[in-house]
């Protein structure tokens, strides 16, 4: 029997045997001891919901993002609404988002009641085209969302002169990109607020979990305020020895705060992070090595002064070249025991937007040129070279059968 590796062994698809005999997830959080071990000890600590860990986990972000001040919350979508809704954006406002991206950062902005306005990215980077974004701007313009998509930083020396020319609010939704970097400086520094997510198979995860940071003192106050229902500050202290019954209620605030039992993994993750961020970008520099000079697959590119978080690695098909489309491609994919998915269908073609906000393909070149051919590959830390090396293989087992 043919190796199952061999390009031209039968696709799994077809009969033949699949690269490998286990299926390799997509995406997998790497939880080990050290978390175990410090979930446990809060548990048992007595105070399992927000407290001191959760705030030393928005310290110590705060701190890794090169910002002064870090609010750690339930999920990287409430900062972005935090954020939105302690400058005030609200009816009558417009806020700009790119399309190449988690529905999140376009669904906070109707929360609050703005208008969004969704925009064309670049398509080598699929972040938000700073020109699109100028072109979009009118009187009711109020802030300026950026997506640091895969963990490559968007624009920020573009889009930090355009919103301080035009007095526009700069928000990152650094969702993808905790630990990259900008030109040498962190994001957490780069935008007027910062939003961290630490879902599952985010860089660090709290299962579920984000963090708002900035460096606007006042503003932090004010999103702190927000994140527990509106209450005067140091809420979560009414029930320790050092808070009062007493509180206030001084505006109609959200339920966005952090537990200590989440916190206190994400600490223990914070911890291991170098060693994280090391694997991811050794797994995309392997990707990068196999499949460049393919004649059918674009790699990611990668801009010059970004310091590439690597949290997703994606590949671009060239259809012309090839005898299917990208849903079979990934059907074959899967077949050989290789997950993958897709980042993102972008905003502007899910049918809620699509169908009330009339948005038109037109308006998107880039997005809609980039949509049907680009994927996600695997890529985690707990991944070995090899489980690197059989998505490789399965990849070129599958371009060896459906090249024209
Ligand atoms: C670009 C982007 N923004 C925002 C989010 C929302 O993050 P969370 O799930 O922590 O709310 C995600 C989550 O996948 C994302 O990919």
């Amino acid at each position: 029997m043919s190796d199952p590796r061999d390009p031209s062994a039968p696709l799994a698809a077809e009969g033949g045997a699949p690269v490998r005999d286990t299926f390799l997830p997509v995406a997998l959080p790497s939880v080990g001891e050290a978390e175990k071990a410090a979930v446990l000890e809060t548990l048992e600590s007595g105070w399992v919901t927000t407290g001191p860990k959760a705030i030393e986990l928005g310290r110590r972000i705060a701190e890794a993002g090169g910002a002064p001040h870090g609010l750690a919350v339930n999920s990287c979508t409430g900062a972005l609404h935090l954020a939105l809704a302690a400058w005030g954006v609200g009816p009558g406002d417009e806020v700009i988002v790119p399309t190449w991206t988690f529905v999140s950062t376009a669904n906070v902005v109707l929360h609050t009641g703005a208008k969004v306005v969704i925009v064309d990215v670049d398509p080598r980077t699929k972040n938000i085209d700073p020109s699109r974004v100028e072109a979009a701007i009118t009187a009711r313009t109020k802030a300026v969302i950026a997506v640091d998509f895969a963990g490559q930083p968007a624009d920020w020396d573009a889009l930090r002169a355009l919103c301080d020319r035009r007095g526009l609010k700069l928000l990152a939704d650094a969702a993808h990109s905790f630990g990259a970097t900008w030109n040498g400086k962190p994001v957490g520094s780069l935008a007027d607020a910062t939003c961290f997510s630490f879902y599952a198979i985010k860089n660090i995860t709290t299962g579920e979990g984000g963090c708002l940071v900035s460096a606007d003192a006042d503003f932090m106050a004010k999103a702190q305020v927000l994140s527990l229902h509106g209450i005067s500050k140091d809420a979560w202290k009414r029930y320790s020895s050092a808070g009062s019954w007493y509180y206030e209620v001084t505006a109609p605030g959200f339920k966005y705060n952090l537990t200590d039992l989440a916190a206190a993994l994400g600490l223990a993750q914070l911890d291991r992070h170098t060693d994280f961020a090391d694997r991811r970008r050794a797994i995309a520099a392997r990707f990068d090595a196999a499949f460049a000079g393919v004649a059918e697959l674009t790699t990611p590119w990668v801009d010059p002064r970004a310091g590439h978080a690597r949290h997703l690695y994606t590949l671009e098909l060239d259809l012309d070249r090839l005898s299917v489309d990208r849903a079979r491609f990934l059907e074959l994919m899967k077949a050989e025991n290789v997950g993958t998915t897709v980042n993102f269908i972008p905003v502007h073609k899910h049918p809620y937007y699509r169908d009330t906000l009339g948005f038109s393909p037109a308006d998107f070149p880039a997005a809609e040129r980039v949509y049907p051919r680009i994927f996600t590959m695997p890529i985690y830390p707990r991944m070995t070279d090899r489980d690197a090396d059989d998505a490789i293989a399965a990849v070129g087992k599958i371009l060896h059968h459906v090249r024209r």
